[in-house]
């Protein structure tokens, strides 16, 4: 596994595996602190691709002001041992901040539509430009003919696949189910802040969501009421609800009855720890 640390060593060892147009590149753009989650990522683009690009990078501009940028777990010892273990990565992309955006850096990515404003985009107000921007830049160094994320960040996700849809790249982009610990918690990065109380705390958000899956299972279509209960679940503990919306999973447009394809997403506060979470529920009615 090749580990590369500077953008011009990098389009010269993508320029030369482009050479040979049988290869495709899977790419999965990671924060590090990697866990299971991401490892499944790798494991389903080495179905799809023989050469796996990951990149880990904590990328500054998509935290906010008082956000955990400084105290993001990191350790690339472990990380790069961990992809160096599992034999599927080509190479991991690691590049250094000061390259990345360098101190007369000018250049944002944004969509200008309301899907950056809503779920997490509510209280993260400049978290999705961060993203957009990121990955539009790895994506031009990369150069990926496919895309892995997760469904975790299915916010994240979906506006990132509208981003390449309009921005007419040619990569597909593959969303990755969640991968969970055994109490269903939604595996993450961030899960490792959590106190042994906390932790304890955490998997709510999980069940609650399950009761929404339940109840629109069971025939109900007021999207009020179904929020009603998820919140009532999670308020029986000491966590704090950040959001519960159910909306479409291809516009993140609140639905005003449920119908079709639903995404019920939440974020909760778990002592200082803001926990996300979703699911996507298929209904048999189309209307
Ligand atoms: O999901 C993440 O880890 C990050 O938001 C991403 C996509 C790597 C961009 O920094």
């Amino acid at each position: 596994m090749k580990i590369i640390n500077n953008i011009s060593n990098m389009h010269d060892y993508i320029d030369k595996i482009k050479r040979n147009k049988k290869n495709i590149i899977g790419f999965i753009p990671t924060m590090g602190a990697l866990h299971d989650g991401h490892l499944s990522l790798i494991h389903t683009a080495a179905k799809d691709c023989n050469k796996i690009i990951v990149s880990i990078f904590v990328n500054p501009i998509q935290f906010g002001p008082g956000e955990d940028y400084n105290k993001y777990p990191r350790d690339i010892k472990k990380d790069t041992k961990l992809l160096c273990s599992i034999k599927k990565v080509n190479c991991v992309f690691i590049p250094d901040v000061n390259e990345m955006y360098p101190p007369d850096y000018a250049t944002y990515v944004q969509l200008e539509n309301e899907m950056p404003k809503v779920l997490c985009g509510i209280s993260r107000p400049t978290h999705f430009k961060g993203v957009t921007t990121v990955v539009c830049k790895l994506l031009n160094i990369v150069k990926p003919d496919k895309l892995y994320l997760g469904q975790k960040d299915m916010q994240q996700a979906i506006i990132l696949k509208k981003m390449i849809k309009d921005l007419n790249y040619k990569i597909d982009v593959i969303i990755c189910p969640i991968i969970r610990e055994k109490d269903g918690l939604a595996m993450s990065s961030r899960n490792i802040y959590l106190t042994p109380d906390e932790r304890n705390i955490a998997p709510i958000l999980r069940k609650a969501l399950q009761i929404g899956e339940s109840m629109i299972e069971l025939g109900e279509k007021d999207p009020q009421v179904i929020i009603k209960e998820i919140k009532r679940k999670i308020k029986e503990t000491d966590a704090i609800i950040d959001y519960v919306e159910i909306v479409d999973p291809e516009t993140l447009l609140k639905k005003e009855r449920i119908s079709g394809k639903v995404l019920i997403a939440a974020a909760i506060f778990v002592g200082n720890t803001r926990l996300i979470d979703n699911t996507i529920v298929e209904t048999k009615d189309v209307h």
